[in-house]
């Protein structure tokens, strides 16, 4: 104890700071020295904390460059070695602090990537990388939930260097485990580009908020679906031509599966969730639903009722536990999230001091990623310290999922159903035998029901909305309606939320 007081003592000694200063810049409680002196012993890890940030200061003073290793120089990774670049000086003199790349690896070193490289050491292997002494901070921008991104992102943090990473889903399956290895060696672990990209909603969550408990949180988190989605509803074009044009365009990936089937934005969920509630994240107990079978119909009838289709994931405390849910959903037309088109994301936060909180902008992208990235690397410069999932992790509480049987909410159900007497009378029973209160019956001619010109029978489409009712009623319904064998295939059914 008495070497780090005197090496406190000698540190301001050098540099002629007040304790004051020392306490609010190095300790994070200007008190500190003086408690200190007046023999008030602090915590091992502050004592850890405090001598390292020590350690960065020159001997001016003035903290020492902040040097990176950036792993993964493709969209992101080569944007943010951009944005440095051209913007460094500025960023410097905004914290008082130089950050500058010493060290970079991706697969191929030939690659043109349209950066300058020629003063930063090449890592072939992004576990040396994350090791080296030539860096401060790892940035992890390489990808995928194991391999060679998890491998480094532990080997920095195990020796108490601190991430960056845009990784979600690295995130979504590791977070938990990250979070305690960062906890316990004093890393600081930044994830804000994992979630809806350039919005920085991961900071509002673990900062912003303060006191304030969130209800429920929902949001536009995947902008290729919506995209897709805000142009089935401007025009008469089918999902399938939709989604040509996203990948010609850059918005969708050649396999498209991991955005279209819901899992991009389940992973985003799943954070967000441990956030929002201060559980530990659980990808595997989210219900997922894409978006790859809403056809015009829906998308009409959706539009002649006043609601807009959107693909939703969406968090929130219910008796039976947390409900985790993807799918595309009917949002009313007048809903703040309803007017978030094309590429763009956005997450509604519910809480009960600040009420709601909306935030929107662009999702991905590399330069909207890297600036997220940028905003935890100041973070880290600046020595911001929080835990990394806003509560220690071993505080975590465990997740209790809410069965989707037990939702409650209204439904949009079409038919396909046969053009025979009795066919309405089925449904409308089956209904009503599950205490399904109907809001409305909708029959529309002009819409040509799914696979209608294979049948030799003569269908119409016939849409149902429901009152709020359990998901288990509706699923019951189905299922007797269906047995009648007097709709054709699986109805659509679209879960509504009157937000
Ligand atoms: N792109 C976005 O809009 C966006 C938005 C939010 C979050 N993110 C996240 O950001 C991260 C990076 O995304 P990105 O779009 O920049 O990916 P990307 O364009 O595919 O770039 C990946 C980079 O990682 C390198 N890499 C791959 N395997 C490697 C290995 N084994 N060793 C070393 N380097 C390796 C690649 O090297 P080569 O270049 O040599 O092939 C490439 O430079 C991902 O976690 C992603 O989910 C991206």
């Amino acid at each position: 104890m008495k070497k780090f007081i005197d090496a406190i003592e000698a540190f301001l000694g050098k540099h002629s700071w007040t304790p004051t200063r020392f306490g609010r810049e190095i300790a994070g409680d200007p008190l500190f020295v003086f408690d200190l002196r007046d023999g008030r012993e602090p915590r091992s890890e502050t004592r850890n904390k405090v001598l390292k940030t020590m350690a960065k200061f020159s001997d001016s003073g003035k903290l020492s460059p902040l040097r990176l290793g950036v792993a993964g120089l493709g969209t992101v990774g080569a944007e943010l070695v951009r944005i440095l670049e051209k913007d460094g000086n500025s960023i410097s003199r905004k914290i008082g602090r130089e950050i500058i790349v010493s060290a970079v690896g991706a697969r191929s070193r030939s690659r043109d990537r349209g950066v300058d490289l020629s003063n930063v050491t090449w890592f072939d292997d992004p576990v040396e990388l994350a090791k080296s002494e030539e860096i401060d901070l790892f940035v992890e921008l390489i990808g995928g939930e194991d391999g060679p991104a998890l491998a480094s992102v532990k080997a920095a943090l195990s020796i108490g260097k601190p991430v960056v990473t845009a990784n979600k889903a690295l995130l979504a399956k590791h977070g938990v485990t990250l979070a305690s290895i960062a906890e316990k060696t004093g890393a600081q672990l930044g994830f804000e580009a994992a979630v809806a990209g350039g919005i920085p909603v991961i900071k509002a969550l673990r900062e912003g908020l303060g006191s304030a408990s969130v209800t429920r949180a929902y949001g536009i988190m995947n902008g290729t679906c919506n995209y897709i989605l805000s142009r089935m509803g401007c025009e008469d074009i089918s999902f399938e031509d939709c989604l040509k044009d996203a990948q010609e365009l850059g918005y969708a990936e050649a396999d498209p599966t991991f955005d279209v089937g819901g899992f991009d934005t389940a992973h985003k969920l799943a954070i967000l969730t441990s956030l929002c509630f201060a559980t530990q994240i659980a990808p595997d107990e989210i219900f997922v639903e894409g978006i790859t079978a809403i056809t015009q119909a829906d998308i009409k009838v959706a539009n002649d009722l006043g609601y807009k289709i959107k693909l939703l994931g969406l968090t929130q405390f219910s008796p039976e536990g947390i409900e985790q849910r993807v799918h595309p959903t009917l949002v009313p037309k007048t809903s703040a999230i309803a007017g978030v088109d094309g590429v763009l994301n956005a997450v509604v936060l519910e809480t009960d001091h600040v009420q709601e909180l909306m935030l929107s902008g662009p999702g991905a992208g590399g330069a909207a990623t890297a600036s997220s990235v940028l905003s935890d690397i100041l973070d880290i410069a600046r020595g911001t310290s929080v835990p990394p999932l806003g509560v220690p992790s071993d505080e975590l509480a465990p997740y209790k999922r809410a069965p989707m049987r037990t939702h409650e909410g209204g439904y949009y159900i079409r038919f396909n159903a046969k053009d025979v007497p009795g066919t309405l009378g089925v449904i409308t029973t089956s209904m009503g035998n599950q205490e399904i209160s109907i809001e409305s019956i909708i029959q529309r001619p002009d819409l040509q029901a799914d696979g209608a010109d294979n049948n030799a029978e003569k269908t119409r489409t016939i849409i149902l909305i429901t009152h709020e009712t359990m998901e288990k009623n509706v699923r019951k319904a189905l299922g007797e309606i269906e047995k009648s064998g007097l709709v054709i295939g699986n109805a659509q059914l679209i879960r509504i939320e009157k937000f």
